[in-house]
């Protein structure tokens, strides 16, 4: 069952008073695929700074009904050993809430050769095919059937079989997946136009130290060896800084904060972000893992236009709070979401708050700014709109009511803890 936590905000009305340090958690997005990547090992392994987010219990239910275990060590601290799989199936309730469920099929499939799962759901943003899955498994020589909102997908004798896949999307977690299936397949797998986000990266380094053939790190082609089980070796993956924490809490920062220090951050992950924060006048010190935002000379930001796009691009996770952002700088800006037709239906919650936003079509919208907003009741739909709207309730006059929270703890542990110590008047309130 959901939780319906709500939070209840204090809008500063556009006072910069927020002040302090906040430290960005683990990559959710990097530790979702190293997680299910145990399953291609012959050993357990440990993962280090983990954030404490709702997603967590979702892959701890996904590898209880696999018939193992996620035990928690310390806080942050997890060990993962996947020797006794007892099942081929993908727990539906937690796949139903976490859309990356999918990164288990790939291993599942490559250690078994037989797979089931439901079609996944998660943070509403589309209709969020999975054509590349389906038909990247039937290339590596499954078959797949389907019935009763259930994939049934099976190799002929155990294995899948190396071969060239070229995505018509450069999808992360396809990208994710089919490196995984790749390592247990027989023979090679060639994979063109891949995705190469930071957390692919880190998932490839990982998957190399413990035994894995892949190369192309970076680059829009992976070659991968079929080889058998990987060992850890008692070796600890390190989850890399959450990015999108990051870049969520610069936003923040530069609308609500007199002075903010982002800390253990790599901002080498967030260039094209911060280069068009500093070019709209957001006073931004760069080190070497840490941001710090500074308000001290009051001014009006100048508009900018975006266009989200694969990563090193603009990042469609942090398109909303750029919206917000672009609703308080002076001007009129195009936003183009070209990843999710859905990614941009939050906006006409930001209208009813006194936004000034033209919806062209689902992938284009423009704002004039600035408009006060004003405080109201909110529903995050996604994660990242979920805290776009808090950035919004903070920016605002009056009080906002943001529901739905369950969806922001899925992707920010802690939230209110952390934005409460750096000066924000918000409190949950337990359903
Ligand atoms: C990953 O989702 C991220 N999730 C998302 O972050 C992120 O928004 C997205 O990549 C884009 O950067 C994780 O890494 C766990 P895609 P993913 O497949 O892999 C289409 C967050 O808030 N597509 O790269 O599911 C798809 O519809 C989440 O942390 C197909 O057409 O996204 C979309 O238009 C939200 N067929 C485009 O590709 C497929 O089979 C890119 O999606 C698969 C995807």
């Amino acid at each position: 069952m959901m939780k319906r936590d709500k939070f209840i905000i204090q809008g500063l009305g556009n006072k910069k008073s927020l002040s302090g340090k906040i430290r960005v958690n683990g990559a959710k997005n990097a530790v979702l695929p190293v997680m299910a990547s145990s399953v291609l090992f012959k050993d357990g392994f440990k993962i280090k700074n983990v954030p404490l987010i709702e997603d967590l219990n979702r892959l701890d239910e996904i590898f209880k009904g696999l018939g193992v275990e996620m035990i928690k060590q310390l806080d942050g601290e997890y060990f993962i050993n996947t020797t006794k799989i007892n099942s081929v199936e993908i727990e539906e309730e937690a796949s139903k809430r976490m859309r990356a469920s999918i990164i288990f099929t790939g291993p599942i499939l490559a250690r078994f050769g037989e797979l089931i799962f439901p079609h996944p759901g998660g943070c509403v943003i589309g209709a969020r095919p999975i054509d590349l899955f389906l038909e990247g498994f039937e290339k590596m020589g499954a078959k797949v059937k389907h019935n009763d909102g259930k994939y049934f997908i099976k190799t002929k004798d155990g294995k899948l079989k190396g071969t060239k896949i070229f995505f018509k999307i450069p999808s992360v977690t396809a990208t994710e997946t089919f490196i995984m299936a790749g390592i247990l397949a027989e023979g090679k797998t060639i994979l063109k136009n891949v995705a190469i986000e930071p957390e692919i990266i880190s998932l490839i380094e990982w998957l190399n130290d413990c035994g894995a053939k892949i190369k192309g790190v970076g680059t829009p082609v992976l070659e991968i060896e079929g080889g058998s089980l990987l060992e850890a070796n008692d070796k600890v993956y390190e989850t890399i800084p959450d990015r999108l924490e990051a870049g969520s809490f610069l936003i923040l920062g530069a609308l609500c904060a007199s002075d903010l220090e982002i800390s253990n951050c790599n901002p080498s992950h967030l260039e094209i972000v911060i280069e068009m924060l500093k070019d709209s006048g957001v006073d931004i010190e760069v080190g070497k893992d840490y941001l710090k935002v500074n308000n001290k000379n009051l001014k009006n930001y100048k508009s900018f236009s975006i266009k989200t796009h694969e990563y090193p691009g603009f990042p469609t996770d942090l398109q909303s709070p750029t919206v917000v952002f672009l609703t308080q700088s002076q001007g009129e800006s195009l936003v183009f979401e070209t990843i999710f037709e859905g990614r941009l239906n939050y906006t006409s919650d930001l209208v009813k708050m006194g936004a000034d936003i033209k919806m062209w079509d689902s992938h284009r919208a423009t704002i004039k700014g600035p408009k006060q907003l004003k405080g109201c009741e909110l529903e995050g739909p996604d994660i990242r709109t979920g805290f776009a709207f808090v950035i919004a309730a903070l920016v605002a006059e009056k009080e906002s009511i943001i529901t739905n929270v369950y969806y922001i703890d899925r992707g920010y542990g802690s939230i209110e803890k952390r934005l409460f110590k750096i000066g924000a008047d918000i409190k949950r309130v337990k359903e």
